[in-house]
């Protein structure tokens, strides 16, 4: 067994610094740029993206309507938005949850939300926030991964094993929100109309396990516990890796297919 994990030393780093260049590139875009195709908005429309992270939506927006009307991030964590503002000249970044958007009422024609909803402790709360900003007559898209792929459900018992249950519990957590109608009972329910949901899986071309996995924890809140790790315990974390998901590995990387939830609704 070895002592250390030379892959984590390559990628421990900021986790909003990250998110942007190793999440984002090969998970982030190609589910937001789903939410934003579905949500087609339109020149002059305002935009909000609910938990924008690092604001790969919110960018896809600015860029797929040439002459938007104003796109508008909202996250509660200020070193996701740091790298927003670097990254996303031209939006308006907004610190706040979506349980309690920083937004007078009738701000937005379209609310998106990618890849964020499942962790919102007040998801009733968020989705009337929606309601509450949109203008009459507009629409909210929610994006939402799961359920699990097999490839990550070997990455959540390697951290059950080897760091806690509560870690695993994380990515559980990610996962968590895929089904079409309990989704479309909990937007009737905040007060949209028209509500639609999906799940069709997404395709996701990632990294070999060990690179994928560090890639994948130092982007996320669970860069934190893993960094109190003994550098053992690490290499450990890292071997059970390669060894669950050698199964997946295809010339130099895996294909991983999570279901992708995309759920509608309109303001009548
Ligand atoms: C997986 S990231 C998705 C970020 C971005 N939408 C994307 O597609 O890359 C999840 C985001 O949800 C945000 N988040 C978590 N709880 C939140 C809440 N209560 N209100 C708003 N955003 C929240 C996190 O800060 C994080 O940026």
């Amino acid at each position: 067994m070895s002592t250390t994990s030379e892959a984590y030393e390559r990628y421990v780093g900021d986790p909003g610094e990250n998110y942007q260049k190793y999440f984002v590139p090969t998970i982030g875009e190609p589910a937001a740029r789903r939410v934003v195709e579905t949500a087609d908005v339109r020149p002059g429309e305002t935009v909000v993206d609910v938990a924008c992270g690092t604001g790969i939506a919110a960018r896809l927006v600015a860029g797929a309507t040439g002459s938007p009307g104003e796109v508008i991030g909202v996250d509660p964590v200020g070193p996701m938005l740091e790298v927003a503002r670097r990254v996303g000249p031209g939006i308006r970044w907004l610190q706040g949850r979506a349980e309690e958007l920083p937004l007078e009422p009738d701000t937005a024609d379209v609310v998106i939300c990618s890849q964020g909803y499942q962790f919102f402790s007040g998801k009733p709360e968020a989705l009337r926030e929606m309601t509450r900003v949109l203008r009459s007559g507009g629409r909210a898209v929610i994006g939402t991964p799961g359920p699990i792929p097999e490839a990550m459900i070997e990455i959540s018992e390697t951290i059950r094993n080897n760091v806690s249950p509560e870690a695993a519990g994380f990515v559980s957590v990610v996962f968590s929100v895929h089904d079409p109608g309990a989704m479309e009972d909990a937007m009737s329910a905040a007060g949209f109309t028209a509500v639609q949901a999906e799940n069709r899986p997404l395709t996701l071309r990632v990294p070999p396990p060990a690179d994928f996995f560090w890639q994948y924890v130092t982007s996320t809140p669970l860069a934190g516990v893993v960094s109190k790790l003994d550098p053992v315990r690490r290499a450990a974390l890292e071997e059970e890796v390669i060894d669950r998901c050698a199964r997946f590995v295809e010339d130099d990387g895996m294909t991983i297919e999570p279901g992708f939830l995309v759920a509608t609704g309109r303001l009548a």
